[in-house]
């Protein structure tokens, strides 16, 4: 049976986590397959809030194996307390599958990164400083240190010494730090080791297997396409690939046995940190986007930045990942506003763009070109069926494909499990 990937289509926090809990429902395995404790992923089953960070959303069907893919960065200290969280809620983490290939984020790690962004001032990216950046910096400098390094201590002792070496010197001399020790390092995540063991795994070769056991294999991402590294608002971006080429990357399956790829947008968009953001509302309709939508961070708590949906980026994200269809998220929260916006172009010095553009600059100059569509004024967070959507609701979401070319195959309308309309 094949796999399916969902994704974000936008900046991050599109309720890639609500979205990835439904299809567990169908699902035997949901895959994470890069990012790590960035992520801030949220269900709400009743009165039932959980937040995820590391652990793949289907951890909450217990027929479901939720898996962390090589692509991720695992801070072992985070990914324990977030088992012991899920298992404090009554649910079981002990199904857990972590690739042994996945990279660690080490203290050094989160230590960098909140110098990093202190010494960048004015340019600071805005990250969550859990280490992300500078975990993935090792890996691709090939200095970086594994789940399976834990399991051979004197190899790991040796590992964690070479990198401090290095990351002391970048310390103490350029950040003004204090060194870190590699011997206290060493014996913390040694002891991480014994508890982790029995959920570390080949994941690949058991994603192979489940696969050709004809079991159904959910990829999520974490972020968005426009927090891609290669594909991104760079440099405001992530350091790992959440677009669909590195789903198979970090899950480590190949393109054939992908059916699907379930693009999640919100009806309107969001960003936190900072980074050009085409159409953000810095006034009060902003202020009540922000409000209506509770668009505070997960992880961080940072009031996310929201404006009106932007479908020259949702273009984008279409193409770059082969999005085949749409999930519209918080569709509910636009009920409140009389007169709705949609960016179908970016205007700069006369040029008009209806694709993203080649040059970055044109994101922090140009005018978004909006069509006005007509608000619903009515509550729509009980509605299941889409024929019983308002007309002005329904006309939203046609606009939306009519523009991307992709059918919006699910629109949800509140937070809760329930509170979605398939098609
Ligand atoms: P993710 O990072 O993509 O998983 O998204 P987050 O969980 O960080 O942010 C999405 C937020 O919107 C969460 O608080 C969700 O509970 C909430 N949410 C998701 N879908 C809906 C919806 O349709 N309506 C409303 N009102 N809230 C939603
Ligand atoms: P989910 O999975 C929204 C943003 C940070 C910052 C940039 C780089 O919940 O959608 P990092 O710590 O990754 O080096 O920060 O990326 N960012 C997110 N924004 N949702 C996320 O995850 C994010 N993860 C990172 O705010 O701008
Ligand atoms: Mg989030």
């Amino acid at each position: 049976m094949p796999a399916t990937i969902v994704l974000g289509a936008q900046w991050g926090d599109e309720g890639k986590g609500r979205v990835t809990d439904h299809f567990a429902e169908s699902s035997d395995y949901v895959v994470r397959y890069q990012g790590g404790n960035n992520a801030g992923h949220t269900i709400v089953v009743g009165d039932q809030k959980l937040a995820l960070s590391l652990i793949p959303s289907g951890v909450l069907y217990p027929h479901c194996v939720p898996v962390i893919g090589s692509g991720c960065v695992v801070d072992p200290k985070v990914l324990i307390a977030e088992m012991e969280m899920v298992a404090g809620r009554g649910i079981d983490p002990s199904r857990l599958r972590i690739s042994a290939n996945a990279h660690l984020i080490m203290p050094y790690h989160r230590k960098l990164d909140a110098v990093m962004e202190r010494y960048l001032g004015n340019n600071q990216i805005g990250t969550t400083k859990r280490g992300i950046g500078p975990a993935y910096t090792d890996k691709y400098s090939r200095t970086g240190i594994r789940v399976q390094d834990l399991y051979d201590p004197g190899i790991f002792r040796k590992k964690v010494e070479t990198a401090l070496d290095d990351k002391n010197r970048l310390l103490t001399r350029v950040y003004n730090q204090l060194p870190m020790d590699p011997g206290i390092i060493a014996d913390e995540y040694l002891r991480y080791a014994d508890r982790l063991l029995p959920h570390v795994a080949d994941t690949s070769l058991l994603l192979w297997e489940a696969l050709r056991a004809d079991q159904r294999v959910l990829l999520e991402g974490a972020q968005g396409t426009l927090l891609d590294i290669d594909h991104g608002t760079y440099p405001f971006v992530t350091s790992s690939n959440p677009t669909a080429g590195g789903a198979l990357v970090g899950a480590g399956i190949g393109p054939g046995e992908i059916d699907g790829v379930i693009g999640v947008a919100k009806a309107y968009i969001s960003r936190v940190g900072t980074g050009p953001f085409p159409t953000e509302l810095s006034d009060d309709l902003g202020n009540r986007m922000v409000e209506l939508g509770g668009e505070f961070g997960t992880v961080t708590g940072r009031r996310r930045r929201c404006g009106w949906l932007d479908l020259v980026a949702l273009r984008y994200a279409v193409r770059v990942n082969g999005i085949t269809q749409l999930f519209v998220t918080k569709l509910d929260i636009l009920s409140h506003f009389p007169k709705l916006q949609i960016a179908v172009a970016y205007e700069v010095d006369g040029e008009k763009f209806t694709d993203f553009p080649r040059q970055q600059s044109v994101l922090y100059h140009c005018r978004p070109v909006y069509e006005d569509l007509a608000g619903w004024n009515s509550d729509i967070s009980a509605v299941r069926r889409y024929q019983d959507l308002p007309l002005a609701a329904r006309a939203y979401l046609e606009f939306i494909e009519e523009h991307t070319g992709v059918k919006v195959g699910w629109v949800s309308v509140g937070p809760e499990r329930h509170q979605l309309i398939g098609r």
